[in-house]
């Protein structure tokens, strides 16, 4: 089904996240391929959440395809005075040719998706990140090959937005794919397990849910992130080290992984605690990589929704 925004992860199929990845493929080795698709155009970026990564590739992506960004910033909208999302998200769509949005609440994305005539693509929510898991893939893919096949790819640590996006790809994917989180309040939650597995059942995807951090053995990629992400209480951060401190990626826990793998991670990172100085700095790390397809993954994505879909 032709998609007009990316507002969740498991909104794609297997055939659209190939065509993203292919186009990004182009925009890596050429990135002004397409240097007036947005000519005279502006893509706006509101975002109520930190960004280093999204907001610059983003921005870079908007800039390489000819257009020109409007950042704005969560306090700067009438949205805070009360505003609906849906009167903010038909102003929006008078202006610019599409919103990348990055907030706590997924409703909140869908509901501008709902509202909005220009498409609408999620930059982060307390759920979701398909911006970030596309660069992720296109990196899997640089290293391994298009044919992931026996391969396994372990995400260790707190069951959060990554840990989801994780589980929606990889079912989308075909993958066999490990999620190694603290069980209880640190895990994925069920609702987004089902859904996973409602798509594994099509696709054929391996999905296993550990409670074990030496389930990453043999993988290709070990994959963590934060501890605490945006929005969590810091009252909690206590409570999550001494629950996550097991899952750690440590020198010891990469050298259960298959002898070629890879480590990832979104980033920010905060050495010595979900990954060791060692790790994120040594060979097998590819962060700066991941960093890097940001911007090819986003272009390839506002190319592909402002020509009227994918
Ligand atoms: N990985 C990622 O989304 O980074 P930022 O929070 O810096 O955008
Ligand atoms: N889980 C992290 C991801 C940051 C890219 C957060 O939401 O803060």
């Amino acid at each position: 089904m032709q998609v007009k925004d990316l507002l969740r992860t498991e909104h794609l199929s297997r055939a659209q996240v190939e065509t993203l990845l292919a186009t990004a493929r182009d925009f890596a080795k050429n990135p002004l391929s397409a240097n007036t698709a947005l000519a005279n155009r502006t893509v706006a970026i509101y975002m109520t959440k930190p960004s280093t990564r999204t907001r610059l590739a983003s921005e870079s992506a908007v800039a390489h395809l000819g257009g020109t960004p409007i950042f704005i910033r969560g306090d700067e909208l009438q949205i805070g005075r009360g505003e609906t999302i849906s009167d903010t998200a038909r102003v929006i769509s008078q202006f610019a040719s599409a919103l990348i949005i990055r907030t706590y609440k997924q409703s909140d994305v869908d509901e501008l998706g709902a509202s909005a005539s220009i498409p609408v693509i999620n930059g982060l929510t307390d759920e979701d990140h398909p911006t970030q898991l596309l660069a992720d893939w296109m990196v899997l893919t640089e290293k391994f090959g298009d044919d992931l096949t026996g391969r396994k790819f372990a995400y260790v640590g707190d069951g959060n937005n990554m840990a989801n996006t994780w589980l929606i790809l990889g079912a989308i994917m075909g993958a066999h794919v490990v999620i190694a989180t603290p069980s209880g309040k640190f895990s994925v939650s069920q609702s987004i397990i089902d859904r996973a597995n409602a798509i594994a059942a099509k696709s054929g995807a391996k999905l296993e849910i550990s409670h074990d951090p030496d389930s990453v053995t043999g993988a290709s990629a070990i994959y963590t992130d934060v501890w605490l992400s945006m929005g969590d209480s810091d009252d909690e951060k206590s409570e999550r080290v001494k629950a996550l401190t097991p899952f750690a990626v440590t020198p010891k826990l990469m050298s259960l992984a298959a002898k070629d793998a890879i480590f990832m991670h979104c980033l920010p990172a905060h050495r010595g605690e979900e990954v060791s100085a060692e790790v994120i700095d040594g060979e097998q790390s590819v962060v700066w990589r991941q960093a890097f397809h940001r911007r090819t993954t986003i272009q390839s994505i506002l190319y592909h929704l402002t020509r009227g879909g994918i």
